[in-house]
């Protein structure tokens, strides 16, 4: 579905993305990790338009589409949400994700882009009703919208930037679930950005590390969370709760739980 070649995004002199090349396969859940500061948004933003790269392919469903508009990304399938939330203050919950709907999906009608917000405040578990405003909603709230946002744009591809930091274990777990519904009963692939790795761990089919921008390691989880190299630029203390919840997500997989 998307295959990305020889990545680069310079900021003056600096490489904040540097010769990444990776593949996302229809339907998987890819774990995108690293250290702050080592490139993962910046990623996403050049995958979703936000930035242009600097050079490099983004190959998404058999087309270029490097440096395109943001508005031809997401019209063209690949929605994302923001690692920081701004919602509108002033719309209700549910305008803030019909506006996403409206011109996510190219301005086709108020209507469909209604129906598209409906579908998915219920998906994220926020009220649809038309008035709820957003004034009330925690960090765990914010986080659902940004994601409601992102699905009523209509996306095959889905960059979720979560951070989940501020919330707490069940909320975490909660969203977690949630990624993985998404993945498993609208078929939507997904990269997932995070850095609770018991938690995400738990969730991907396969994870790719970033170090200074550039890529360091990618397989399937139980491989990554045991590297070396991993385990000293990133997971640190978290190696143990890192493979722990591989081997878990692994054995659950084996039995088919
Ligand atoms: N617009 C920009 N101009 C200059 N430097 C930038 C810009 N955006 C990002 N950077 C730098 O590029 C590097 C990568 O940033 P990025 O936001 O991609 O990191 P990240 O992996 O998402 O980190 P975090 O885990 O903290 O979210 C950082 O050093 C950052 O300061
Ligand atoms: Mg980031």
């Amino acid at each position: 579905m998307l295959a990305v070649e020889g990545l680069v995004k310079r900021f003056g002199g600096f490489r904040a993305v540097n010769n990444v090349s990776f593949r996302v396969e229809q339907g998987e859940i890819l774990g995108l990790i690293g250290p702050n500061g080592s490139g993962k948004s910046t990623i996403f933003n050049m995958l979703s338009g936000t930035l242009p790269p600097t050079s490099g392919s983004i190959m998404f469903d058999g087309r270029e589409i490097a440096g395109l508009a943001p508005h031809r990304i997401i019209n063209g399938g690949i929605g994302r949400t923001f690692q920081i939330p701004r919602p509108f203050h002033r719309l209700s919950i549910f305008d803030n994700v019909s506006l996403a709907g409206f011109y996510g999906q190219g301005r086709h009608s108020r209507a469909k882009a209604e129906e598209a917000a409906e579908r998915a405040l219920a998906m994220v578990g926020l009220p649809t009703d038309r008035h709820a405003s957003v004034e009330g909603l925690g960090a765990a709230g914010l986080k659902k919208l940004e994601l409601a946002k992102a699905l009523a744009t209509g996306p095959k591809l889905l960059l979720a930037d979560e951070s989940l930091g501020g919330l707490d274990e069940h909320e975490m777990d909660q969203a977690a679930d949630m990624l993985r519904r998404i993945r498993d009963e609208l078929g939507i692939t997904i990269i997932w950005v995070e850095h609770i790795m018991g938690v995400l761990m738990r969730v991907v089919d396969r994870v790719m590390v970033l170090d200074h921008g550039e890529k360091i390691a990618e397989g399937l989880p139980a491989d990554v969370a045991g590297d070396r190299r991993v385990i000293e630029v990133y997971l640190g203390t978290d190696a143990d709760a890192s493979l722990a919840a591989a081997a878990a997500a692994q054995a659950r997989r084996r039995i088919g739980a």
